[in-house]
């Protein structure tokens, strides 16, 4: 593992590619502010070549003077590579795809093809004194020796860093660690990853890449993005600290805060059942859960809902308990006999059914 995790947040590049959602240069704003104070260590503030909108919100992130380094997205061509320099970004994240079906079937590109441009293209950015991020679009599903080659080429080139995408959420963790063991020992470069959740996987192979040497990873907040979107900040965030008790920038107090924003500005709801940010994640229904939780918060919590700014919830239903509903009324200041009490309960649980 790592010694300290580098958050490479995206939420304003493939989180704003979440169909239906389209942030003004303002809204980009406050979230990159937010960002900031959550402690990324990266915002990719978006895609300049996309939209005059979008290169106006990238300008003016990078001009606001965070603490967080700000990049900007741009395909393996000049001119998109013009477009980020002109927004006097910290990072460009340049890429190109590496895998037989991208580039057979959308780029019409020979490998040989794509290595020249992924080459060009960084030295190109590099010549323009800005820090180069690489990634091979779709890498999981690449050629491993071509995948490598196109790493070991473009880090001659003078990229910084790679990083290596599972486009369309098709790995499985434990092919996830050995990809990127294997690129760690091929590759001698800072190694990021960046996960979809199409299958529900992308913090799970986030954290594979982690074990196995990454040292950063692409995330959103809320996990929104293409498709089925990201890997999710808040929850890869807390994972890093409560299960593997190593070090990130991430404040975590803010979490909640930075869930919230985006969420209304993006429009995007969070389910209930969500974890770390959801409506649920720390509400208790069950008379055994309430009544463990009253005894030790840590039977059926795995972290104090404080860690991440939020307050646990006691929520009374048919599966209620005597001592939850009345923890319950002690919180709305109601002290009853135990006869009251009973009653209630027996109230509570038909209401229930
Ligand atoms: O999912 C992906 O492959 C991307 C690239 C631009 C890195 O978002
Ligand atoms: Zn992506």
């Amino acid at each position: 593992m790592p010694e300290r995790v580098w958050i490479f947040d995206t939420t304003l590049r493939d989180g704003e590619q979440t169909p239906g959602v389209a942030l003004t240069p303002e809204d980009k704003l406050d979230i990159a502010k937010q960002l900031d104070k959550l402690g990324v260590d990266v915002i990719e503030a978006g895609f300049p070549i996309s939209s005059e909108g979008e290169m106006t919100a990238v300008k003016k992130i990078a001009a606001e003077g965070l603490h967080s380094e700000i990049c900007a997205l741009a395909r393996a061509s000049r001119k998109d590579i013009d477009a980020a320099l002109s927004c006097n970004v910290d990072r460009i994240h340049v890429f190109i795809a590496t895998s037989p079906t991208h580039m057979k079937k959308k780029l019409k590109l020979t490998r040989q093809e794509v290595l020249r441009r992924a080459v060009e293209s960084v030295e190109y950015a590099k010549e323009h004194g800005v820090s180069v991020e690489f990634s091979a679009e779709d890498a999981t599903r690449s050629s491993e020796p071509f995948l490598i080659s196109a790493f070991l080429a473009v880090v001659d080139a003078g990229a910084d860093r790679i990083n290596v995408p599972d486009t369309v959420g098709f790995c499985t963790p434990k092919v996830m660690f050995n990809l990127v063991r294997t690129i760690r020992e091929k590759v001698k470069a800072p190694t990021s990853v960046h996960c979809h959740d199409d299958l529900g996987m992308a913090v799970a192979n986030s954290l594979a890449a982690i074990e196995a040497g990454a040292d950063q990873a692409h995330v959103t907040v809320n996990g929104i993005g293409e498709r089925a979107g990201n890997a999710s900040l808040e929850e890869l965030a807390v994972a890093l600290q409560v299960l593997y008790g190593v070090k990130s920038n991430i404040n975590l107090g803010e979490i909640f805060k930075a869930s919230q924003l985006v969420s209304r500005l993006t429009g995007v709801p969070i389910p209930q059942n969500k974890a770390v940010v959801g409506e649920n994640a720390f509400a208790h229904e069950s008379g055994i859960h309430t009544h463990g939780i009253l005894r030790a918060p840590s039977t059926y919590e795995p972290f104090r809902p404080e860690l991440v700014g939020r307050r646990r919830r006691l929520v009374a239903g048919k599966h209620a308990g005597a001592h939850g509903v009345e923890a319950m009324l002690e919180e709305m200041d109601l002290i009853v006999s135990s006869e009251e009490l009973s009653q209630i309960l027996e109230r509570v649980k038909s209401l229930g059914d």
